[in-house]
């Protein structure tokens, strides 16, 4: 028996698929390489079409998600303060789980507005900022940024939604698996993405890109790179945003928000000297894994420049897990629907390994 279910195949999707060998992702019959300058909403329509009783079309789901973070918005004011000492994911969940449960169209687009409305506001709250209004009209990532009260250019879009379509879905995995286990129960679409959340607010799915921060802060300037990273080697650590379990050639996900890191170094909005570090640092690592482990490919994954960009773009690391959340509610929605569609619980086996009672003489 696999310990982790690795060569298991336990759905059949439509949806995306990993390609590991080749590194490539593809949504929808669409490469990521091409789908990385579409919007959020466009790509979030991708998903969800043909998995509700009406069609979905990116415009139509871009207004209706304006209209709900505009709702969502209105129930924030009556956020417990208790619930603020809670790290921000933990907010976020717990702000979530007040939404009903629903199958339908509608109840998708309550739960695509939620996190982008929560994940700014929770952060501001957390500083002791006023919540700002989102704006029905705005496009979902350029609202996102104004409702942190972070800048707007068209980089900074560009880059949010960038990161969002990178990480919307990725076949399988633990936290869109959660969803589908939820899903098969029929326990509704909100029940579904909280069980999704609660798989990725763990270290070993969402939380790597942190981590990343702590080597750059650790390393300080480029020329440290090298040593650091030797150093760290020598002492049996891994490098935080290096190998992948599933990629053995480059995560593509790496390349779509490294450009758009550069584009926003080359928009002027971001700290330069923090990318030149990233860039050193991520080059010093490539060069050092290669010669230290010549037999085992190992390359940039997606955590590395997410961390850079997330971070030049306005988000406290602390709240990166539920960022991600923000783009990846696409890909667990669309997957509760698949599944649910089928009519199948999802119901394994285990293996009892404990004592049994004697029987009698
Ligand atoms: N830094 C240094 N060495 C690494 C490494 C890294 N980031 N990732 C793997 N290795 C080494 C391992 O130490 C191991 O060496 P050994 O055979 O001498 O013991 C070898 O490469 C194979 O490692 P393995 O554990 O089989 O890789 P995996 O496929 O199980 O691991 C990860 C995948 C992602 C868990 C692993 O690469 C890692 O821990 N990366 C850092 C954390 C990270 O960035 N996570 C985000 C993933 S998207």
């Amino acid at each position: 028996m696999e310990s982790g279910l690795e060569n298991v195949v336990a759905a059949e999707t439509v949806l995306s698929d990993v390609d590991g060998q080749a590194g490539r992702l593809i949504i929808r019959g669409a490469s990521l390489d091409d789908l990385a300058g579409e919007r959020f909403e466009t790509v979030a329509a991708m998903l969800l079409d043909g998995f509700f009783e009406q069609p979905v079309e990116p415009g139509a789901l871009g207004k209706a998600i304006g209209a709900a973070r505009v709702e969502i918005f209105a129930q924030f004011a009556g956020l417990d303060p208790q619930l603020l000492t809670l790290p921000p994911t933990d907010v976020v969940r717990a702000l979530i789980a007040r939404l009903p449960d629903g199958d339908d169209l509608a109840a998708a687009v309550q739960l695509l507005a939620a996190p982008a409305v929560f994940v700014p506001a929770v952060i501001r709250a957390k500083r002791g900022e006023a919540p700002i209004a989102p704006r029905a009209e705005a496009a979902h990532a350029a609202d996102v940024l104004h409702m942190l009260g972070a800048a707007e250019g068209e980089a900074a879009v560009g880059g949010l939604d960038t990161y969002l379509v990178s990480v919307i879905d990725h076949g399988l995995n633990a936290s869109t698996f959660a969803a589908r286990v939820v899903a098969s129960t029929k326990a509704g679409l909100t029940s579904s993405v909280l069980a999704g959340l609660s798989a990725l607010k763990g270290p070993l799915h969402g939380g790597a890109p942190g981590p990343v921060l702590d080597m750059l802060d650790g390393i300080g300037v480029p020329a440290n790179a090298e040593g650091w990273i030797e150093d760290a080697l020598d002492r049996g650590e891994r490098l935080m945003g290096f190998g992948h379990r599933v990629y053995r050639v480059r995560d593509p996900r790496a390349d779509a928000l490294k450009r758009a890191v550069g584009r926003l170094a080359a928009s002027g909005s971001a700290n330069r000297s923090r990318i030149g570090l990233a860039e050193a640092v991520e080059q010093a690592a490539l060069a050092i894994l290669k010669r230290r482990k010549p037999d085992r490919p190992l390359d940039t994954n997606v955590e590395f420049y997410t961390a850079v960009l997330l971070e030049a773009l306005g988000f406290p690391r602390e709240a990166f897990t539920a960022v991600f959340a923000m783009g990846r509610v696409a890909g667990w929605i669309a997957h509760a629907r698949e599944q649910a569609g089928t009519g199948r619980l999802i119901r394994p086996q285990s293996r009892y390994v404990g004592p049994r009672p004697l029987e009698a003489a």
